[in-house]
């Protein structure tokens, strides 16, 4: 006993020596030290690793962060500086946004001289087209391949993506940062101007302006070997360290008709199916504002819903309509792909055979001449009976449009369907099934699967001087023209589930369009949202935001989006029930007969007249249900079937900048440092070694191990 505290006195002396030398030694430098001020950048967003069955995709740093000197690059030109004469490499780009095209990345991609790229947000968005996305979204999951229409596959007859660069499935080997916010611009760049410009003709004087960036990766290859290598260490470890995770979420669904959700539904019993997605992505992780690409689909579905649920029929109509919202559809068709799994092996209330027919709401904002278009899939319709059901489908959607503003219709029979969720279906059953979008051919929607498909995007402007609650009921052109498409699409379903003739009557309302546009392309901290979102299910101010909610996938379950959604969906063609609160959060509990059918959300409820919220509970048909690949259900990490991509973990992700000294400088500090190491060393051994002269303890001599 008396040996292990002797030496652990004499441990704890030595490194106090050393600890005392360095601190001598350090003060003659401390000058080079003091000069690192750092000023961390607060609004910056990262391209991450993602990897699928075969690639890995995306950005990294080195393990402990990448610096350069920062240079400016606003025009082509002044790359010249950082590929070939700046006199002080490596470097860091400050990127001009509308500079952030696959030219100048392929320009960068191979240099020496480059340690990192921060781009710039442009502001407003970029006069040139701006996709991140292949040209071929989804290629190669879809339905058209070498066995179904081989020529339609790898977007053989119709480029949809004619602006995508691929930059987003590029993989870098440096990292690349998004500067979000102007003022961090304007700071990068005042210290740029400050320390990096030569002042006219003299040579640059130390120390420099540097960025230094983090965004170190654990996963490597692809999914097969990031993920065996997480399972074996599940397998083996107690306290596992994965090292990337899938992709996952929830799809929400809801019907018009409860179903109960604890059996199947009869097989004669048909469904209309109508479907939109629920994510995006962008270059960058957590930046996919999708306001075309997902919000304005779901938007219109779920005023649609609205409009259908209020009507006095609803719940007699000879066939049910079901809502659908996939999450997950950007990489490869997770959410679908996995309902139809489901459907398939009877995990789902509802099977492939009760579908009667399918309508997507694809990209629906960007009307060129008030037209939309409708997509059906030529293969299919080989078989006549099939032919004849898709024909029927979008006679009834031609003449729901009559009347209205939306003109409908239809492209040419011989083009293939634009990638969606629809796909999957048809891979699984011949469904008849009809997809509306803004586009004929190629997408209208320059900015697709970028950070500028912003509400600014489609037009969503309000007046000036308005507060955020008037902003919110303000109707805007683009909340006019969803609930025009919102009335249509009701109009056509409830025709497709056997409703009588007098569908004018139905009307989208256009104060809820407006309220969710606000509320999922502006602001979703909004006193509407507070009032609706479930405080038992979740925190509301982790789902609240003051700005726009952002639609990738994540992999933390659920997506603020989806629970926005499902609470949105609840809130509009829910009832309120007058459940104390116990039963409202334990519905399964109680003797209630309709525990199947419904769930049950308590919610905040709104201020009213009063200082405090009533809450109240809601019984919805909004469901949640798994949007898990199949793939990672079977382990097969390596399919070609369904949707393999997993996302890196990683440690950090900061970006900060400070002034450098010279490298001669930092040389000399680190030649400092190493001597002062081995003295230290060197000391630390002589006062161990001659412990027994320098510290007089009494010693134990049969302790030998410690
Ligand atoms: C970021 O936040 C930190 C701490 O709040 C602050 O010191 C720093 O100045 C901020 N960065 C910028 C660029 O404003
Ligand atoms: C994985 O992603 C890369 C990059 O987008 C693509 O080239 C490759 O085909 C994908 N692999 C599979 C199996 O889908
Ligand atoms: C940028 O700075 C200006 C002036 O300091 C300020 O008014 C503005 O709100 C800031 N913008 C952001 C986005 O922080
Ligand atoms: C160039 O240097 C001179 C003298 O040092 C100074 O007066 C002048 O303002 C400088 N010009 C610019 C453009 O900085
Ligand atoms: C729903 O299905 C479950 C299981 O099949 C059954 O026990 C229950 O009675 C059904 N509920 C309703 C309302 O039909
Ligand atoms: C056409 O499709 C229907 C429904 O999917 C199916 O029952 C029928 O067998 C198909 N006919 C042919 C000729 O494939
Ligand atoms: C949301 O807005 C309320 C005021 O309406 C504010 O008190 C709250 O802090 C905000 N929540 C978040 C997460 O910003
Ligand atoms: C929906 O939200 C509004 C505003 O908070 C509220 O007045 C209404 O009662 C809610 N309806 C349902 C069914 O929750
Ligand atoms: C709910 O309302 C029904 C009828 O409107 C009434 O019979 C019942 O007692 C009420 N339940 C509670 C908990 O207030
Ligand atoms: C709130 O007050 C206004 C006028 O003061 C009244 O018309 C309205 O009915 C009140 N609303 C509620 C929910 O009490």
């Amino acid at each position: 006993m008396a040996s292990v505290t002797s030496r652990r006195n004499r441990s704890l002396c030595s490194a106090v020596t050393v600890i005392c030398m360095f601190h001598l030694l350090g003060s003659c430098f401390s000058n080079s030290v003091e000069r690192k001020i750092y000023i961390s950048l607060n609004t910056t967003a990262s391209c991450v690793r993602l990897l699928n069955a075969t690639h890995q995709i995306g950005c990294q740093s080195s393990m402990n962060g990448d610096t350069g000197v920062i240079h400016v690059v606003e025009k082509v030109e002044d790359l010249q500086w950082v590929l070939e004469d700046g006199p002080n490499p490596p470097y860091m780009v400050l990127l001009n946004g509308e500079l952030f095209t696959r030219d100048t990345m392929l320009k960068l991609k191979g240099a020496s001289r480059l340690t990192g790229i921060a781009v710039v947000r442009s502001k407003p968005n970029p006069h040139a087209d701006f996709s991140k996305d292949v040209l071929c979204p989804n290629d190669g999951f879809g339905i058209y391949s070498t066995s179904y229409g081989p020529e339609y596959a790898h977007c053989n007859q119709t480029i949809w993506n004619p602006f995508g660069d691929g930059l987003s499935y590029e993989d870098f080997q440096f990292p690349i940062f998004l500067i979000n916010d102007e003022n961090e611009t304007q700071v990068i760049k005042q210290c740029y101007e400050d320390h990096n410009i030569p002042a006219n003709g003299s040579v640059l004087q130390y120390p420099l302006c540097a960025l230094q960036l983090f965004s170190h990766m654990h996963a490597v290859t692809n999914t097969v070997t990031c993920m065996r290598r997480s399972s074996i260490q599940n397998t083996f470890s107690l306290n596992p360290e994965a090292v990337c995770d899938p992709l996952v979420d929830y799809n929400v669904w809801s019907t018009l008709r409860p179903v109960n959700t604890s059996g199947q539904l009869d097989p004669e019993e048909k469904i209309v199916v109508v479907a939109s997605r629920l994510d995006s992505r962008s270059f960058f992780w957590d930046m996919a504002p999708g306001a075309n690409s997902a919000v304005s689909g779901f938007v219109t579905q779920i005023a649609a819903a609205e409009a259908l649920q209020k009507l006095p029929d609803s719940q007699k109509l000879p066939r049910n309509i079901m809502f659908a919202f996939f999450q997950g559809e950007t990489f490869d068709y997770i959410g679908s792909s996995r309902m139809v799994y489901d459907m398939q092996k009877g995990k789902f209330p509802i099977g492939l055979n009760n579908i009667h027919s399918f309508l997507e709401l694809s990209q629906v904002a960007l009307r060129n001449t008030s037209t939309l278009w409708l997509h059906t899939d030529p293969i299919s319709q080989r078989n006549n009976s099939v032919m004849t059901e898709v024909k029927a489908l979008v006679g009834i959607l031609l003449k729901a449009s009559e009347n209205t503003n939306v003109t409908l219709q239809e492209v040419d029979q011989s083009k293939p369907i634009p990638p969606s969720s629809f796909q999957r279906f048809l891979k699984a059953q011949n469904i008849p099934g009809v997809v509306l979008t803004d586009h004929q051919g190629a997408f209208q929607n320059r900015y697709y699967q970028s950070i500028y498909d912003t509400a600014e995007n489609i037009q969503l402007h309000y007046p000036a001087g308005l507060g955020p609650e008037e902003q919110m009921d303000y109707v805007t052109n683009t909340a006019e023209a969803l609930t025009e498409v919102a009335t249509v699409v009701a109009r056509g379903l409830y025709k497709l589930a056997g409703g009588s003739d007098a569908s004018s009557i139905i009307k989208a309302d256009p104060k809820t369009v407006s309220r969710m546009l606000y509320g999922f392309l502006v602001k979703s901290n909004n006193s509407w949202f507070q009032s609706i979102v479930n405080t038992d299910y979740m925190k509301p101010d982790s789902i609240l935001e003051n700005k726009a909610p952002q639609y990738y996938v994540s992999v933390n379950s659920p997506a603020r989006p989806t629970s926005l959604v499902r609470f949105v969906l609840a809130n509009l063609t829910g009832t309120v029930v007058n459940f104390t609160k116990e039963e409202c959060q334990n519905p399964k509990d109680s003797s209630n007969p309709e525990k199947h059918l419904y769930e049950y959300l308590w919610v905040p409820g709104s201020f009213g007249n009063s200082t405090t919220r009533t809450p109240f509970c809601v019984r919805t048909v909004a469901h949640l249900s798994k949007a898990v690949s199949p793939a990672f259900d079977l382990n097969d990490w390596g399919s070609t079937e369904y949707s393999t991509w997993t996302e890196s973990r990683w440690k950090e992700i900061r970006a900060r900048i400070f002034l450098v000294a010279s490298h001669e400088l930092e040389v000399i500090t680190l030649v400092v440092g190493v001597t002062i190491l081995i003295v230290s060393l060197l000391a630390t051994y002589f006062i161990n070694a001659k412990a027994d002269i320098l510290f007089t303890s009494t010693r134990d001599p049969g302790a030998v191990a410690y």
